[in-house]
């Protein structure tokens, strides 16, 4: 049973169970999992570590299946696509940002969100303008022609936000996106995730044990030992109301007035789009 209606739901995971197999042991690890997240929110999973947060964000991600139950995501019944429509699935509506960013070292910043439009077939004119405006929005178009060996931790994880956006996903999956920067750049990235959640309606699910995020959530879950063992909601909250770190985001863009401007610029619906 869902605590919410179906229809405010991008993904739910319905009496989900996981096991891993190490030689002839089966390892528990999700043990009957019910959980709906809500569209256009921030929700965060905690939860010791062992207890189970990267595989249920890898099922909600698609990017495995479970053993028993059910794993709905945009609406579909992830049961009803063979292997590689789940991965055509995946690629439309699912971005990802991992803690350790996963970009492709040789591949320049722009080749890097360029590279999911690529697989995508998109023509190269409207693929450039669109990378330009991803980098533009994520502070870092100066930096287009670096190597991620080139660019800090946190300008890393900002190419690893604008690739994981370049599809126009319905949801991003982020396993602990700030575990590997400082406090300061960490704050930064959430600031600039949320920018892109409000202004965008993108739902974020993150895996984190960083407070700056868990204060930005709108609904944390909390996972013990594969299980669920509370869900928290804020009530009847506004996706985005946390002010508080909207100011962050000036400071991720360095004060670069052309990256302001263009940031305010950018109109609110269409985004991406020439
Ligand atoms: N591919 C795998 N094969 C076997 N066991 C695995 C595999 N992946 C995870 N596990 C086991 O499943 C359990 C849950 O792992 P998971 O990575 O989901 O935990 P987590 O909550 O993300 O932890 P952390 O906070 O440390 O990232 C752990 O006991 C882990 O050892
Ligand atoms: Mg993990």
């Amino acid at each position: 049973m869902s605590d919410i209606d179906p229809a405010d739901a991008v993904a739910s995971l319905t009496d989900v169970v996981k096991s891993y197999r190490m030689d002839a042991v089966t390892v528990p690890v999700l043990r009957g999992v019910n959980l709906s997240v809500r569209l256009g929110h921030f929700t965060v999973v905690l939860g010791p570590s062992g207890s189970g947060k990267t595989t249920m964000l890898n099922l909600l991600g698609c990017i495995d299946r479970p053993d028993e139950g059910r794993v709905v995501v945009a609406g579909v019944d992830i049961a009803t696509l063979d292997d590689d429509e789940l991965s055509d699935f995946r690629a439309e509506n699912i971005g990802f940002v991992f803690q350790n960013f996963n970009l492709i070292p040789v591949l320049s910043a722009f080749e890097n969100v360029e590279y999911p439009l690529v697989l995508a077939g998109m023509e190269p004119a409207r693929r450039r303008r669109r990378v330009m405006r991803l980098l533009e929005a994520v502070g870092l178009e100066g930096r287009a022609n670096n190597l991620p060996g080139q660019l800090s931790g946190g300008q890393r994880q900002r190419v690893a936000i604008a690739r994981a956006l370049a599809r126009k996903p319905k949801v991003v999956i982020a396993d602990e996106p700030t575990a590997n920067l400082d406090s300061k750049t960490g704050a930064a990235i959430i600031a600039l995730m949320r920018w892109m959640q409000q202004k965008f309606h993108i739902s974020f699910i993150f895996s984190s044990h960083d407070s700056s995020l868990i204060k930005a959530a709108d609904d944390l879950i909390l996972l013990r030992d594969g299980a669920i063992q509370s869900v928290r909601r804020k009530p009847a909250s506004v996706p985005g109301d946390n002010a508080e770190l909207a100011g962050d985001f000036d400071d991720l863009i360095d004060g670069d007035a052309r990256g302001s401007r263009s940031l305010k610029a950018l109109p609110d619906t269409a985004w991406l789009e020439s």
